[in-house]
């Protein structure tokens, strides 16, 4: 190879890595290049895990609860009535949802939780309908940003409400036969899959913008260091179920390295232990690479044979793997890591995952997962999850898990115990 062609091959290469190393500057200058390709924008819009000190989800304090709703889907109805229930005190409770607030029921009903939830800015996580709502609201943003689009959305509201005088009432329906007659280039703007008019849309274009901003404000995941406890509305996983639970790429599988300055005290581990907990959980969320796709987070209910995860009913429920994998935490001392346990122990402390979305499976209780979602939508309950000092002080026996769970009142949450508060949802 000649020093000319070495040269170019050189400044290629470099400029290929630039690219695909860059993809936010390129992705800002890539439509004034390329003026007729112009690329949709990323309507997903992601908020990263968040982390709550112990003052926003606090667990000893005596005068305060933490209170965690399941999917409310615009339930209005019960979500009132169980904050009555609970005698919910904005002042002293700090009240947490798991995700999907609205979708799925009554339109008005979705307005008036959004309305509630944003007012008292209520601490959460997104579902995959909220997320969905999400998405048509920054796609009406793109579109009433392009030349035309504005104007070309308020003729077809105008058509749409019309038509909705007229006495037509499937909006979605209504929206396919006006697309087909109509032959709009603008159409071809929605992507494959979108339902213009769904019920999702119609919550985007009636959300104000500070409706907007709190959807956006809620992340994918939260995590509680100190109640050793994530929320997440689907779930989260252990390890990467592609390797072993012991490999050592997995974050269960090693303990962490402390910064630099911080040494461990063999003699005073407990100087080190919380730190090092809040270390092994964080990178459950960074380095297990399936909890860093929102899809994943949003969606997933389990793991089929081929290691991949799914939205279906079909493989392992991942409540299961997370349920076995922290099971087998031994603590990250090794000693007693290799003696005490069997060989499948890991160096880890096991943490809670508290979660929504799986409505088929009901009120699942487990030792270290609580699935809230009781199908409210569908006429059966809402439930939340209430923690206080009282309950965190009394310890949860494992043998008391089968009785308790399924009686669904007293459940294990961490070291301690929680309350399921349920109310019913059929009208
Ligand atoms: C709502 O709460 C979040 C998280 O604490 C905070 O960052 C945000 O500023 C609050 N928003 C408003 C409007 O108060």
């Amino acid at each position: 190879m000649s020093a000319r062609h070495l040269a170019a091959f050189g400044i290629l290469a470099f400029f290929f890595l630039y690219f695909f190393s860059s993809g936010f500057s390129f992705q800002l200058w890539l439509p004034s290049l390329l003026v007729n390709t112009a690329r949709t924008p990323d309507f997903g819009r992601y908020t990263p895990p968040r982390v709550l000190s112990e003052n926003q989800f606090p667990l000893n304090d005596q005068h305060r609860r933490v209170i965690i709703l399941g999917d409310v889907h615009g339930m209005e109805k019960p979500f009132q009535a169980l904050l009555g229930k609970l005698s919910y005190d904005p002042s002293s409770d700090v009240l947490v949802h798991a995700g999907d607030i609205i979708a799925k029921g009554p339109h008005e009903g979705s307005m008036a939780v959004l309305s509630y939830m944003t007012t008292h800015n209520i601490t959460g996580v997104r579902g995959n309908h909220d997320q969905k709502v999400i998405e048509w609201r920054s796609w009406l943003e793109w579109m009433r940003a392009l030349d035309g689009g504005k104007s070309w959305l308020r003729e077809f509201h105008a058509k749409w409400e019309e038509a909705e005088a007229a006495g037509v009432d499937d909006p979605e329906k209504w929206a396919e036969k006006h697309m087909k007659k109509s032959k709009s280039k603008w159409w071809k703007k929605i992507p494959d899959g979108w339902k213009i008019l769904s019920d999702h849309y119609r919550i985007a274009h009636a959300m104000s913008d500070t409706e907007y901003k709190y959807l956006l404000s809620l992340p994918l995941v939260l995590h509680v260091p100190s109640a050793h406890a994530f929320i997440a509305h689907a779930g989260v996983l252990p390890s990467d179920p592609r390797y072993k639970p012991y490999h050592p790429r997995q974050p269960l599988a090693r303990v962490p390295t402390l910064p630099k300055g911080i040494s461990h005290d063999k003699t005073h581990p407990e100087k080190t232990i919380p730190l090092l907990r809040r270390l092994q959980e964080t990178a459950v969320l960074t380095d297990v690479p399936q909890n860093n796709d929102p899809w994943v987070t949003l969606n997933m209910r389990g793991v089929m044979g081929d290691n991949s995860v799914t939205r279906g009913k079909g493989g392992e429920p991942w409540s299961d793997i997370w349920n076995r994998d922290v099971s087998n935490c031994a603590g990250f001392d090794q000693q007693r890591h290799l003696t005490k346990h069997s060989k499948n122990s890991l160096p880890c402390y096991p943490a809670t995952v508290v979660y929504g979305h799986a409505a088929s499976r009901g009120l699942d209780v487990k030792r270290w997962s609580i699935g809230l979602d009781s199908g409210c939508v569908t006429e059966k309950r809402l439930s939340a999850l209430v923690l206080d000092s009282e309950s965190q002080k009394s310890p949860f026996g494992d043998e008391e898990i089968e009785i308790e769970a399924r009686k669904k009142i007293s459940v294990p949450f961490g070291e301690g115990t929680g309350r399921i508060i349920s109310v019913s949802c059929s009208s």
